[in-house]
């Protein structure tokens, strides 16, 4: 029998006919030629069943929506502790890639922006295999399947770096970079180009819901606390400057990326993954926002 969820989704789509798609991110050449009128929605509850609707098997590339994991890994890796000490928490209140930094510590305000990931992303650089490698590998354990490098997005993105190279040497400057700069960069870069569709972005969201335990291979990733940690980061920064705007109409934790994809946590019950590649001013899918807000709203997610 068909999910009632399915027609919740299907209407999440439809209310978006009349919202004006946006343009795609076009400073990574490769993403500009993405055809704005795709669309795709997937909700998948902590059991690990997912369902989606619209352009669910469109590949796109996971940019932004890595952090939150790859900064989750990092805390697995080398503690709290050590991770507070490089990256703050507080909201930057700026753009992803503003080329600030906190004057008082010299260290990015948080992870989300790009500051902060590239600095976690360096955290990460240690033992034989490399960072990149090792993210691809949780990546694929969260969403089940195995994940792979857009390389032409890769390349496209790492022919005009410039910004990001920026940002990493004033970190490595303020001696929050360990590693050097176009090596960060490098590896960050690799690391945004995962390829992704909706649904697999639902079960990775699913698994934060969980508490950090992947619904269906049971295999705990996480621990509660650093998912708790996470969720309260993505909760304040995770839509960049946007983020007071989407607490008080979407009410969830969340993390977009400049493909266009974005990713909502209901803890306890759902992970939520939507797609449209036009953005809004602050870099956010500016479908992708609508579908959420109705989603939300429908569905009554609003976790105040
Ligand atoms: O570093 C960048 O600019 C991209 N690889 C990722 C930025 C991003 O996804 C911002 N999110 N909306």
């Amino acid at each position: 029998m068909r999910s009632p969820i399915l027609d919740y989704l299907d209407r999440a789509i439809e209310q978006t006919a009349h919202v004006a798609p946006g343009a795609p991110a076009d400073y990574i050449p490769e993403l500009a030629s993405a055809d704005p009128q795709r669309i795709a929605v997937a909700m998948s509850t902590i059991n690990g069943t997912v369902y989606a609707s619209g352009d669910a098997d469109h590949h796109f590339t996971i940019q932004s929506i890595s952090k939150p994991f790859v900064y989750a890994q990092a805390i697995e890796e080398r503690g709290l502790e050590d991770v507070l000490a490089r990256i703050g928490v507080e909201p930057s209140g700026e753009a992803f890639n503003e080329l600030s930094l906190d004057p008082d510590t010299g260290m990015p305000r948080n992870p989300m922006i790009n500051a902060g990931a590239i600095a976690t992303h360096a955290l990460l650089s240690h033992g034989a295999r490399p960072a990149d490698e090792r993210i691809l590998e949780l990546f694929s354990q969260l969403a089940e399947r195995e994940i792979e490098i857009d390389e032409a997005v890769a390349a496209s993105e790492a022919a005009s770096a410039h910004r990001n190279l920026g940002l990493a040497h004033l970190l490595r400057a303020a001696g929050a970079l360990d590693q050097e700069p176009q090596d960060a960069v490098d590896g960050y870069i690799r690391q945004c180009a995962a390829s992704v569709t909706v649904r697999d972005l639902a079960l990775m969201a699913a698994t934060l819901a969980n508490g950090g335990v992947q619904p269906n291979t049971g295999e705990r990733l996480f621990s509660r606390t650093t998912t708790r940690h996470l969720l309260g980061v993505m909760t304040s920064c995770g839509m960049y400057d946007a983020a007071g705007d989407w607490l008080t109409t979407v009410g969830i934790p969340a993390k977009s990326g400049v493909a266009g994809g974005i990713v909502g946590v209901l803890p306890g019950q759902l992970g939520i993954a939507v797609f449209s590649p036009g953005l809004d001013a602050h870099g956010n899918s500016s479908r992708g926002v609508a579908m959420m807000q109705h989603l939300s709203e429908e569905l009554h997610l609003h976790l105040m």
